[in-house]
């Protein structure tokens, strides 16, 4: 892959810019933004570090749509981001409007492209991009899963003392208060995660888990998290590229998996260089199908009022 573009130079889209360079995911970097200066200046910055980091990525900035020419790879970070006390889902009608356009500039530009769809509501955002291109859904779908299964990760390493490294973690449903962390199909070395930690500990972990970006948001008061978020769109970005086939979960378009139609939630699925080329189908309990029930519902009624703009 040659060239990514990242659409929106915000914190999230900056920090994955710097991370995608580092990693020389691409040969060409283009960042696009509206705010004339800023993405020219960000590239320019990033690509001073180039002889630090020793990468040969060439970063540019552009507030043209037809810098993306050509982009096989378009990750939209782009849209307002939370303040504090709003959920994700307050943002749907400001940032509908701001990625609408984005997603024609796509069509026209960069055709053959896989979109990595970030802003918020990203379930809502990935659905309307898909619908809006008519594109074979594996080339469109979004990030959440990978980034609530870190953060789960992280406060299992935290509370057992063990390795990150050996912390494998599921989080399924809408990227909202109803998100569902899965127990069942959370591992330390293999080894189910209720093994190690009391069903209180562990019920604790999924509240902080499902309150993990509103927390941080809480704490800084002026900024969403921004460096976690950079690290799953590298992570993203290294499958598709490397053509990984890498299970991760991601905000997939659902076409009957899990009983579902016409809705985008995050689902196991395989990613690598064609995209999302397939949805992981997992047997469910009666407890957790309910809790994606309850979740799918969150998504739905977004989807609904998607619908009526
Ligand atoms: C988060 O969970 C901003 O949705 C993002 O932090």
């Amino acid at each position: 892959m040659n060239k990514i573009a990242i659409i929106g130079t915000g914190r999230v889209g900056e920090s994955a810019a710097q991370l995608l360079a580092k990693e020389e995911l691409c040969r060409e970097l283009v960042l696009l933004d509206i705010n004339e200066g800023v993405p020219q200046g960000i590239a320019l910055d990033i690509q001073e570090s180039a002889p630090l980091f020793g990468f040969d990525t060439r970063l540019s900035g552009d507030t043209d749509p037809a810098a993306i020419e050509g982009a096989e790879l378009v990750i939209i970070t782009a849209g307002l981001p939370r303040k504090p006390g709003m959920s994700r889902s307050d943002l749907l009608d400001a940032n509908v409007a701001i990625i609408t356009p984005i997603i024609e500039n796509i069509q026209r530009h960069a055709p053959q492209a896989i979109i990595l769809m970030v802003s918020n509501p990203v379930d809502i955002l990935t659905y309307h991009a898909w619908k809006l291109t008519g594109w074979d859904r594996r080339r469109v779908f979004g990030l959440s899963g990978v980034l609530d299964a870190a953060r789960m990760a992280s406060f299992i390493a935290l509370e057992t003392g063990y390795s990150v490294r050996d912390i494998s973690t599921l989080v399924m449903g809408g990227h909202g208060d109803a998100m569902v962390p899965m127990l069942r199909y959370s591992h330390i070395g293999g080894i189910p995660v209720d093994h190690f930690l009391t069903p209180e500990t562990l019920a604790r972990i999924v509240e902080h888990t499902r309150k993990g970006g509103a927390e941080i948001l809480a704490l800084k008061q002026t900024s969403s998290a921004y460096d976690s978020p950079a690290a799953c769109i590298a992570t993203m970005a290294d499958a598709v590229r490397r053509n990984r086939r890498r299970i991760l979960p991601c905000v997939a378009i659902l076409d009957g998996e899990y009983g579902r139609h016409e809705i985008a939630m995050g689902v196991p699925a395989v990613l690598g260089a064609t995209g999302l080329e397939q949805v992981v189908e997992l047997p469910l309990s009666e407890e957790e199908a309910a809790q994606i029930q309850n979740s799918a519902d969150m998504v739905r009624k977004d989807l609904e009022r998607l619908a009526h703009q």
